[in-house]
């Protein structure tokens, strides 16, 4: 059974600006939930071929989502420079999905059903992959995961996939730089979002991974992703005194635990989880963002000339280090236009109806190699990445407390 819609109903960002700079995007608000219709359209693709992308731009989730729409926009103007599919222009038909997971399934239903887009890259959260990826699934519409992380995602069916590595394989690297920097440390405060599957998977994983290496698990504190006072969570835990804090939250409400953990007293290691992977979260934790640890699976510093590509453009555009979920969703984009390119090569894909389109293009893209911004990917035959390289970052927030940067630790 699915769970409930969790409303989130601080509208605390609002990233349409984002979009009108990244060269405006076409963006529509998912309205309705009731278009059902099934996909027995043979229409044939002709002119630009469209890739539908569904992140959230409203909601708190917009903090992580945004991010993703940056990245999806810099990839289609570097394939469409370097001559698209073949000479065909992709063409990006962006839905914002919200938070949640109602908003996630209408924007698939549009994208699927009204814009009629040969793959999607999205949702933002597992917890709207869950709800929304099924629809696609039973469309037979191929799904590449940008930055969904939990437990389950690739096992939805066929024709989803990630390039998102899985918090197994990169969550517990963040737990053990944090006891190379500090190896007194004995006893482990948890807290995570119960109501979010990503941080109910992760917090196994961090769980699994501190007892493993033979720490004390000295107290679980839960909360809600819509929570703003952690004020009794974090008063039990540092009644028991840990040296070490995993926070599985989202940016908002990690960022505000995090804030209260440092102005209520704890002076020990913060490692935060994969929610923490934005420097939108600067902005919420502000200076006591400072020192906190982050598991990822992007370099900015990765070898590689689509990497420095990647980079160049970024840093012109945002005058900052490209975030690990543009890095991701751009590569969601190049995942498409590789594949796009290799069938093209057998059989022009506009003379291909539209449900065979789909159909193939998820065979292709799980069989292929990409030299990516994260490296060389392949994927398992259920549609999980295979990546080689994982990092951890410190953050390193500035004197004024309001900027900062994700450092990479050697
Ligand atoms: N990594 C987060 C998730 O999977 C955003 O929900």
């Amino acid at each position: 059974m699915k769970k409930p819609a969790i409303l989130t109903t601080a509208l605390l960002v609002t990233y349409t600006l984002l979009l009108t700079a990244c060269g405006g995007a076409q963006t529509n608000t998912a309205t309705s939930s009731t278009n059902t219709a099934t996909n027995t359209t043979t229409t044939s693709t002709s002119g630009a071929i469209p890739i539908g992308i569904a992140f959230a731009q409203t909601t708190n989730v917009a903090l992580l989502g945004q991010e993703g729409f940056v990245g999806t926009k810099l990839a289609e103007k570097y394939f469409n420079d370097q001559g698209g599919i073949n000479g065909t222009p992709i063409k990006l038909v962006t839905q914002d999905t919200g938070g949640d997971e109602a908003g996630a399934i209408n924007a698939f239903q549009t994208l699927i059903n009204k814009s009629k887009v040969v793959g999607i890259v999205g949702p933002t959260l597992s917890q709207q992959a869950f709800s929304a990826d099924p629809i696609a699934d039973r469309a037979k519409v191929p799904v590449i995961g940008a930055s969904n992380t939990a437990k389950g995602i690739p096992e939805i069916g066929d024709y989803v996939a990630r390039v998102s590595a899985g918090i197994d394989t990169v969550a517990p690297n963040s737990i053990k730089a944090a006891l190379k920097q500090n190896p007194q440390i004995k006893k482990v405060a948890v807290f995570y979002a119960q109501n979010d599957a990503f941080n109910k998977s992760e917090t196994e994983i961090f769980q699994k991974t501190v007892k493993d290496m033979g720490l004390e698990v000295v107290t679980v504190q839960k909360f809600q992703t819509s929570d703003t006072d952690f004020q009794s969570q974090v008063t039990n835990a540092l009644n028991l005194k840990p040296d070490l804090a995993l926070v599985s939250g989202l940016a908002v409400d990690g960022g505000n635990l995090v804030k209260q953990l440092r102005e209520l007293g704890y002076k020990g290691v913060i490692v935060g989880g994969n929610g923490f992977n934005t420097s939108n979260i600067f902005s919420i934790c502000k200076a006591s963002c400072d020192g906190i640890l982050v598991a990822q699976a992007y370099s900015p510093e990765s070898p590689g000339a689509i990497n420095k590509a990647f980079y160049k453009t970024y840093l012109d555009q945002y005058q900052k280090v490209p975030a690990q979920l543009s890095a991701q969703s751009f590569t969601a984009v190049q995942v498409y236009v590789e594949a796009l390119k290799a069938l093209d090569q057998k059989t022009k894909i506009n003379t291909i109806p539209l449900e065979q389109l789909r159909i193939e293009l998820n065979k292709q893209l799980l069989t292929g190699k990409y030299n990516t911004p994260l490296g060389e990917i392949s994927f398992t035959p259920t549609g999980d990445v295979v990546q080689k390289e994982f990092y951890v970052s410190q953050i390193k927030m500035d004197p004024n407390g309001t900027s900062g940067k994700f450092t990479l630790i050697k």
